[in-house]
């Protein structure tokens, strides 16, 4: 068989064998996707992997039922998030059905064409779709508002597959990006999901104040109790040691010592993003050298270089994300874990003070707690704080 390329992969999309561990995560998506039992929300923090996640659900599920994935970055309103969503539905189903090829051509020219020819080429197309594009016209001639694009977007997939009996997983990733858009679209949801029958969803956000927000206030969130809950924490270092010495082996035959693997996790931890950019820095220096082992200077030396290629990123996080006191906090545990009364009384200030700002930024995941301990969530973004 043919070596790949490169060891290590960032960005696109990672399967094996660039995917490492999250096969109980994987699972459990999977299983609850196809049995249609509940529909799910992947909570992590920035860069933990949850695009890759549900890209992998989406590549194992897609075997047996339509699914459609949908980014909702960059949606900013109702039409946004209904010409994004009809088109991501109809792509997938052209691409399991050779048929919709030609239904994806006419919603495309539905949004530019005249709206008089529209109406002719929908008809003769028929079925769903006719419906769906018919609201689509009225809104573009003030006929219909907004909330019943909404309300005909959600009701799109169902009706869709229903000649063709089918099952369907609809991906939301970044959902908090639709906060912004206002509650009445998780209401719609929220009603859609309690009347569709072949239909799950699967959700993903990095905030806990996400989804405290929309999934769970008790009488005051719209999706209260319709998800399950699944939170991604960083991959276990064995995993993350076991990966870096097969994938060096397999594709340098190259050696790395045990101290080197240590450092690699201390300085990265866990963190899908920075293990694979690491390996990335180390493995240029491989190539560059033509090295047949790697020691912990060397992990030492592309950890450096990964945080200067870093630093413009942080620089700009650190200018424009924070208050003063949040700053104050961050800079404090870039040194190390500490408690409230720690961190307080580093800053001279007392715990109350400072709390509104913790929890503020535990919610955001840019602080986790352990133990009672607050400590910053991205371990490189705080080992170049620590420099600062
Ligand atoms: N299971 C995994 N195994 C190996 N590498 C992974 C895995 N998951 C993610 N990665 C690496 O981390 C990178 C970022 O992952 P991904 O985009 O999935 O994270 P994310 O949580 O969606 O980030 P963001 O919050 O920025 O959207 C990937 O491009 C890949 O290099
Ligand atoms: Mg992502």
């Amino acid at each position: 068989m043919a070596k790949a390329s490169s060891a290590f992969k960032v960005g696109g999309f990672i399967e094996a064998p660039y995917f490492v561990d999250r096969v109980d995560e994987l699972q459990h998506l999977h299983h609850d996707a196809r049995t249609l039992s509940q529909s799910n929300v992947v909570i992590a923090p920035r860069r933990f992997g949850k695009t890759s996640l549900l890209r992998a659900v989406e590549s194992r599920a897609s075997e047996e039922m339509l699914v459609s994935y949908i980014n909702c970055l960059g949606i900013v309103d109702p039409v946004g998030f209904h010409d994004r969503f009809v088109e991501e539905v109809l792509r997938s189903f052209a691409a399991r059905h050779g048929k919709g090829k030609r239904l994806l051509v006419t919603w495309r020219d539905l949004l530019k064409k005249p709206v008089l020819g529209m109406r002719d080429a929908l008809s003769e197309i028929g079925g769903s779709v006719e419906g769906m594009g018919a609201i689509r016209l009225k809104f573009r001639t003030r006929e219909v508002d907004a909330q019943a694009l909404l309300e005909s977007a959600l009701a799109f997939p169902e009706k869709l597959v229903a000649e063709q009996d089918e099952r369907v997983l609809i991906i939301l990733d970044e959902f908090q990006a639709l906060v912004p858009l206002g509650e009445h679209i998780f209401s719609l949801l929220k009603e859609k999901m309690e009347s569709q029958k072949k239909v799950v969803y699967l959700f993903s956000g990095s905030s806990f104040r996400m989804l405290h927000e929309v999934f769970g206030r008790e009488g005051k969130s719209p999706l209260y109790q319709m998800v399950g809950r699944l939170f991604l924490g960083e991959i276990p270092y064995p995993f993350v040691h076991r990966f870096y010495r097969e994938r060096l082996q397999d594709v340098h035959a190259c050696e790395i010592t045990g101290p080197a693997l240590s450092q690699v996790t201390e300085h990265v931890g866990g963190i899908p993003y920075y293990f694979q950019k690491l390996g990335v820095s180390l493995e240029r220096e491989i190539t560059l050298r033509n090295k047949k082992k790697i020691n912990s200077h060397d992990v030492e030396k592309a950890f450096t270089l990964l945080l200067e290629e870093l630093s413009g990123d942080f620089q700009e996080r650190w200018e424009t994300r924070f208050t003063g006191q949040q700053r104050a906090i961050l800079k404090t545990l870039s040194r190390e874990p500490m408690s409230v009364t720690e961190i307080a009384h580093s800053l001279d200030v007392s715990p109350a003070n400072i709390s509104y700002n913790l929890s503020r930024q535990t919610e955001a995941m840019i602080l986790t707690k352990e133990d009672r301990r607050y400590r910053i969530t991205d371990r490189v973004f705080a080992a170049w704080l620590e420099e600062l």
